[in-house]
């Protein structure tokens, strides 16, 4: 009888115990399932088994292979999930037991931080900009490049109204408003910079890093000569004075159909300062903003010729930098109404003063 796929389970899962890191899972992945993994060990073993044991050793090898790819991406998922906490709970703390204020109302700290970006933006010449929460399907994807049926929608869990209408499901749904109603800027050789915050809406399972409502920033800018080159200028700006450090940012490829090239940005990780700790998966940085260079088909579909004008966009999730900016580790805080954990975070904070 062939019993090695019992075995390797047996040590597949005595080394899976042990494993606390991501970078470990990719590990135990190649040494199990890679091209000479113990799994295709096992395959090229199947040759010296007798033939009449042959289907049967067959299909015992595919269980454990299957068996092993399920508990690896289950591993994965517990690992990410432990590591966020992580990184959290290593952050700035506030005093959950501070006694409430009876005299004085407070600003949400979304708000706060929302403020202060914004006032970062105005004073490098942006504009801020209101969208609506309840749009459509034209402008929360056709008009970003994703046409109906796109796989990429399936990133995003929409709510669908029965008017037609949809909850934005993220910020860049303001993009085709907000170019066209600032393209005349072009015609008189005038950038456009404008940047928009709102609140998104995706059907997440909540938990304490999920939220079905969340705040994001968007931000754009179109010229004759735009680059990346001012992308990178422009966030790594906002984000040093937001942390009031010097930021090291990095890109990463990324995929969105409305820019291209799109990308992830990071921030070199302000704990360990790049090194690695388990607060950046042992990575050093610690992915923030996602952007790119906007797709010619979104600046055509606000009627902006694509030839001329080029464009960059990105979109910061203002939850997140919350979270991380006050050390919040659970982001169902924000939308609890608790006045006693919420009251805490007054302007006092910042170093800059908020206005009103
Ligand atoms: N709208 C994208 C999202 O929420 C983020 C994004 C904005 C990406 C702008 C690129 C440019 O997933």
């Amino acid at each position: 009888m062939f019993e090695k796929p019992d075995e390797l389970k047996e040590l597949f899962n005595s080394k899976s115990k042990e494993i606390k890191a991501v970078s470990d899972v990719e590990q135990l992945r190649i040494e199990f399932l890679g091209k000479k993994g113990f799994v295709s060990g096992l395959m090229q073993e199947l040759r010296n088994v007798p033939n009449e044991h042959k289907k049967e050793a067959g299909q015992k090898i595919n269980e454990i292979k299957q068996y092993i790819e399920n508990s690896i991406s289950e591993k994965m998922e517990e690992i990410k999930k432990l590591e966020e906490k992580l990184l959290i709970d290593s952050a700035e703390a506030y005093d959950e037991s501070m006694p409430v204020s009876k005299d004085m109302g407070s600003y949400h700290p979304i708000t706060l931080v929302k403020r202060e970006v914004e006032e970062i933006f105005k004073g490098m010449g942006f504009t801020v900009e209101d969208y609506s929460e309840i749009t459509d399907d034209y402008n929360c994807f056709e008009a970003l490049n994703i046409p109906k049926y796109h796989p990429a929608r399936d990133m995003q869990d929409t709510y669908y109204l029965s008017s037609n209408q949809l909850l934005k499901t993220h910020t860049s749904a303001a993009q085709n408003t907000i170019l066209r109603k600032y393209k005349s800027n072009l015609d008189s050789g005038n950038p456009i910079r404008a940047i928009f915050p709102g609140r998104c809406f995706r059907n997440e399972k909540i938990d304490a890093c999920h939220e079905n409502t969340f705040f994001q920033m968007e931000g754009i800018m179109v010229d004759k000569n735009i680059s990346i080159s001012n992308l990178i200028y422009f966030m790594k700006t906002m984000l040093s004075e937001v942390f009031k450090t010097d930021i090291t940012v990095r890109l990463r490829p990324g995929f969105f159909p409305f820019v291209e090239p799109g990308f992830e940005l990071d921030i070199q990780c302000l704990i360990c300062n790049g090194k690695g700790c388990p607060s950046c998966k042992d990575s050093g940085w610690l992915e923030l903003c996602p952007c790119g260079m906007i797709h010619p088909n979104v600046l055509t579909a606000a009627g902006i010729d694509p030839e001329e004008y080029i464009g960059f966009a990105f979109g910061l999730g203002l939850t997140r930098l919350a979270m991380m900016r006050y050390g919040v580790n659970d982001i169902r805080l924000f939308n609890s109404g608790n006045l006693r954990e919420l009251s805490q975070f007054t302007e006092k904070n910042f170093s800059r003063p908020v206005n009103e």
